[in-house]
């Protein structure tokens, strides 16, 4: 058995990782730390909730004393950092929250599992931190001359690609704080050979997003016949990667990654905002056989401040070191995607009633 605490894992990502990593294996127990801010919630893991190798606790990766007592409960093998404040909109209007638990939060974690992980030796055993990072560390790429029409690169040989070694460049608040912890991550590790690996990972989607990011926000105000915004001349180019996609990444480099080394995520997925919007409608549509469901429902608004133009990866490194690859293309994964929105009216039913309307209201009245 191995113990893995997982913290931030009633988010999107960090779930569907506590799921994977359950069903994926019968020898691993997992411990699930979160605050439950309005992006965390309990029913993404209704279905593993009595699993005895399940363990939810309620604590904030800032409460040194939290984190502590839970390391020294349950001893993980495994620490998976995914909590964090994740949405680019809400940093550019509250950047204050997103240095508080990206990066001090961040730094709490590794002191806390640097003091009980620490051999007395200047060792830490075999004890395996790993940092969820992002692409946006990396700031934003030119869009290339050739485009096919999803805007994806019609010359991939001759495309610049965000690597591990591009310099880091954050623009928004969020690229910001995410960078600080990934460079605090670093120098725990060159400086007291904290055992720590990092992945950045391109922009996922899939089952359990919150509804406030591109996809999520598209199917259901597709559903309900809302407008559909979007920032800009919605030509941003972004790199999606399935979520089950990225947990098997993480699964793959938290157990046998290089420490000290970063390891970039991402499919080869890149499509132009717009090409997104256009293929939620034609499928939502395609599915629900709803005609009012159509182009008339995109609404160009005001575009966001700092919009990276275009995220590219390159996932060379983890492909050759560790044999990872992405196994569910776009246009599969955007299918399940809508469909598993579609099943399940009542998740989005409570993610969408009371504070997300409010939400709502102040992100997007004055766009
Ligand atoms: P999310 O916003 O859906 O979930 C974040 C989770 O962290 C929630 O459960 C929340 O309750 C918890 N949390 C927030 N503050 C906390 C605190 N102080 N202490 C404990 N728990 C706290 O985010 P996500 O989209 O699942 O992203 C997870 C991680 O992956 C983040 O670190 C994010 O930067 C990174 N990432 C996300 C994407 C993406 O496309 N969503 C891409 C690359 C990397
Ligand atoms: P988002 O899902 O917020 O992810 P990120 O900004 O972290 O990449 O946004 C993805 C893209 O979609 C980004 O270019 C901004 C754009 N976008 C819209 O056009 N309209 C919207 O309502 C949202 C939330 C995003």
């Amino acid at each position: 058995m191995s113990t893995w605490l997982v913290t931030g894992g009633a988010g999107f990502i960090g779930s569907n990782f506590v799921l994977y990593m359950l069903r994926t294996y019968d020898d691993v127990r997992i411990v699930n730390l979160d605050a439950l801010t309005y992006a965390g919630n309990l029913e993404n893991l209704l279905s593993v909730q009595d699993n005895p190798r399940y363990t939810f606790v309620h604590a904030d990766i800032r409460d040194a004393q939290a984190v502590a007592d839970t390391l020294a409960a349950h001893d993980p093998d495994y620490v998976i950092n995914f909590a964090a404040e994740s949405h680019v909109d809400r940093s550019i209007a509250n950047p204050g929250v997103f240095a508080d638990t990206n990066v001090m939060g961040t730094v709490n974690l590794l002191n806390c599992c640097r003091a009980a992980w620490d051999d007395g030796t200047g060792g830490f055993g075999a004890h395996r931190y790993l940092q969820v990072g992002t692409d946006e560390v990396y700031g934003t790429l030119a869009i290339p001359e050739a485009l096919n029409a999803d805007g994806s690169p019609a010359d991939p040989e001759h495309t610049d690609y965000f690597r591990e070694d591009t310099p880091l460049s954050p623009h928004s608040p969020y690229s910001a704080s995410k960078t600080s912890a990934d460079l605090f991550v670093k120098a725990y590790h060159d400086t007291y050979g904290f055992p720590a690996v990092i992945t950045r990972c391109s922009n996922n989607y899939g089952p359990y997003q919150f509804p406030e990011k591109l996809i999520p926000l598209m199917i259901n105000n597709a559903i309900h016949h809302k407008p559909l915004p979007v920032y800009g001349d919605g030509l941003n180019v972004r790199d999606w990667l399935y979520v089950d996609d990225h947990c098997k990444a993480i699964d793959m480099v938290a157990r046998d990654g290089r420490l000290g080394e970063v390891y970039n995520v991402g499919g080869h997925n890149e499509r132009a905002n717009i090409y997104i919007v256009k293929t939620i409608i034609q499928q939502v549509r395609e599915v629900t056989g709803d005609e009012q469901v159509s182009e008339d429902l995109i609404t160009y608004v005001q575009d966001r401040a700092g919009h990276d133009r275009r995220y590219g990866m390159a996932p060379d490194k983890i492909r050759a070191e560790l044999g990872w690859y992405p196994q569910t293309p776009y246009e599969e994964g955007i299918v399940k995607t809508i469909r598993w929105y579609l099943d399940n009216p009542t998740w989005v039913e409570h993610v969408t009633s009371g504070a997300y309307q409010d939400y709502y209201e102040r992100m997007y009245a004055d766009k």
